[in-house]
């Protein structure tokens, strides 16, 4: 009997992360350092900062997953390592080291991709593995339908629908952008949209098709609202209120949500607010129609915009409505973290599905 133990790390976007899973599930560590802050700085993530931070917490933020799981090297099974898509520079120190380390153990090694890995976030803590799942995931650089199914223990995905432009969670971050909020965005606009009327702004959604009458896909669009966003700013001249915001806010430190909120007037909380039902209100749309199209009975929302309240609340509900189970996963796991690449690892172990010496970074690595 092995010890079931995997070591997952991941650093495709701005995360250093690495975890230390027993069995597919069991997460004895899950470390994170973020680079949030220093992208903050610049409004977004900077490609070449993201590579030299992770090669400065590579080291420590795998010697720590280890320490916490209080374990030894030596009793890993297997290294699994995000092998895209995600940023050429950030995902090859990564892999380098995993290969090393892999190498270095003589270990075997896996390489994941980030989509499974944000769908095995959730199916890791998932009881219904066994049904078709319909896979929503809606991230900074994704807003995918997969439906994924288990065959004789190893998991296939076939994509049903995605963005055709922005994603989801890049739309929040250009939207808070454009109001004068901090980066990331979601969890800002997430937080003040308690506070304003969703119904203030009736920003309207086209339910985008691809496909055909016989296979339909169920996409999404994310530009027309940042561009309607932009125009609501315009002609309600809220222009003033906004640059005022956006220098009272760089001038503190770490702002909070009572920051925000004293320099956040009610058209700018009712507009986000308006934002956030929009954009809540599409991706549950688009989900079931894909969920009723392809009989699935199960649906698992992952990424970092599952963190969103307002869509967990709204997408539980309408489930239950319609007969259907969703499930997310604990905000632990909802943004980028190595625990999802460890579980997603799991099944390749058991099928020894293994990468050879030659992974590389895979920028574009498509799913299904
Ligand atoms: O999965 P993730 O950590 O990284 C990517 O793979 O992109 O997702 C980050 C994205 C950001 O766009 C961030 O604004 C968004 O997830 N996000 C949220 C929330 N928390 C993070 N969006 C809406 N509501 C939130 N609470
Ligand atoms: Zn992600």
């Amino acid at each position: 009997m092995g010890t079931g133990l995997i070591l997952g790390i991941e650093s495709s976007c701005d995360e250093t992360a690495a975890s230390v899973v027993r069995g597919g599930h069991e997460v004895l560590s899950n470390i994170v350092a973020s680079q949030m802050q220093m992208h903050a700085l610049y409004g977004g993530v900077v490609p070449e900062l993201a590579s030299r931070e992770h090669l400065r917490n590579i080291v420590p933020v795998v010697r720590e997953a280890l320490t916490q799981a209080n374990i030894a090297a030596q009793d890993l099974e297997a290294i699994a390592v995000t092998a895209g898509p995600g940023l050429a520079g950030a995902l090859l120190v990564g892999i380098s080291f995993a290969k090393a380390y892999s190498f270095g153990l003589s270990k075997p090694l896996i390489a994941v991709n980030h989509l499974e890995g944000h769908i095995h976030a959730v199916l890791m803590q998932s009881p219904q593995q066994d049904e078709q799942q319909l896979a929503l995931v809606v991230s900074g650089g994704h807003t995918h339908l997969y439906l994924a199914q288990q065959n004789q223990g190893a998991w296939s995905y076939r994509n049903v629908g995605r963005t055709v432009d922005d994603a989801a969670g890049e739309a929040y971050d250009k939207v808070a952008k454009l109001l004068g909020l901090g980066y990331p965005g979601g969890p800002w606009i997430d937080k003040l949209s308690t506070y304003g009327n969703p119904k203030a702004v009736p920003f309207r959604f086209v339910e985008i098709n691809r496909g055909t009458t016989e296979a339909p896909t169920f996409d999404f669009s994310f530009s027309g609202i940042k561009t309607a966003v932009l125009r609501h700013v315009e002609t309600h001249g809220l222009k003033p209120s906004i640059e005022a915001r956006r220098t009272a806010l760089a001038a503190i430190e770490n702002p909070t949500l009572e920051d925000a909120l004293a320099h956040t007037d009610q058209p700018t909380r009712d507009l986000i607010a308006s934002f956030q039902h929009a954009v809540v209100g599409n991706l549950i749309r688009q989900t079931l129609a894909a969920a009723q199209h392809h009989n699935a009975r199960s649906i698992v929302v992952s990424g970092g915009v599952a963190a969103n309240r307002e869509l967990r609340t709204r997408f539980t509900e309408a489930a239950e409505k319609n007969g259907l189970t969703v499930h997310f996963p604990t905000a632990a796991l909802s943004t980028d973290n190595a625990a999802m690449i460890a579980a997603a690892a799991w099944p390749k172990f058991l099928q020894q599905d293994f990468a050879t010496a030659a992974l590389n970074a895979t920028p574009q690595l498509r799913l299904g």
